[in-house]
């Protein structure tokens, strides 16, 4: 399994902070925020990493990142997001990267307390098809947010004034190679981008989506409030632990 952590975007909730720089280099407590999902990834053995980025200071994360060996990596791919395509619209730039291999995303705002390892293990057992996990939230407007009957999840909808449940979709998704050939199919939303929820609607479309909760806490950092709430949680418990 590939995986893709996705930071472009312009981060535009967080100007001035963004101004001249991307979200994803600001500090969360005493690393910055990029480093959360690459280790997301690298804790759940997934060796083979592409980085995506766009926007402000693109090349400041072959900067901070070289050649991966903080993570206890040899190497690092990265690839050039241009404008404000939207999360799907990134994660079509790794086609060739996944070269037909199942693909492991994380967005780069995303951070979890604990691992992803159970549920990237339930998802190679899965044998095809697509994962997402959910997180019980108070605010659960401002995420995606599945309709549950059972295990099963019926639709997904991305920030719903009337939510169906109250968890949101967190931003780690598994999916096989016929992602890309769904991404081609799909339109632009309201807010002008591909959305990666429409991706999922068509996995569901195909009974192909399975979910699992997360354990630990999660949080996006991608506005102030949220920023804040990563730093505080990272400096009280520390994140991405392999107690389990
Ligand atoms: C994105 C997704 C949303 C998901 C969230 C998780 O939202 O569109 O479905 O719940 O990430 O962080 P955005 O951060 O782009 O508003």
């Amino acid at each position: 399994m590939k995986g893709i952590v996705l930071a472009g975007g312009l981060g535009t909730r967080l100007r001035p902070l963004t101004a001249v720089t991307n979200k994803h280099l600001l500090p969360v407590y005493d690393r910055p925020m990029v480093y959360y999902p690459i280790e997301t990834l690298v804790n759940a053995g997934v060796r083979d990493i592409m980085i995506v980025t766009g926007g402000n200071s693109a090349g400041d994360f072959l900067r901070l990142l070289k050649n991966g060996r903080e993570f206890g990596l040899r190497h690092l791919n990265y690839t050039y997001q241009e404008g404000e395509g939207g999360i799907a619209a990134a994660l079509s730039l790794c086609e060739e990267f996944a070269d037909g291999q199942p693909v492991c995303v994380v967005l780069g705002d995303n951070i979890i307390e604990r691992n992803i390892c159970r549920a990237v293990r339930s998802y190679r057992h899965q044998g095809g098809g697509a994962k997402i996990l959910l997180k019980k939230v108070q605010d659960p407007q401002r995420f995606g947010v599945p309709e549950l009957d059972g295990r099963r999840v019926v639709r997904i909808e991305e920030k719903p004034e009337e939510p169906k449940s109250e968890y949101a979709v967190i931003g780690v998704y598994m999916y096989d190679s016929d992602v890309f050939e769904i991404i081609k199919t799909l339109k632009p939303s309201g807010r002008g981008e591909l959305e990666i929820t429409d991706v999922n609607n068509a996995y569901i479309g195909r009974g192909e989506m399975t979910w699992d909760e997360l354990e630990g806490w999660w949080t996006d950092a991608g506005t102030f409030e949220s920023l804040l709430r990563a730093s505080n949680l990272v400096a009280e418990t520390g994140a991405n632990k392999m107690d389990d």
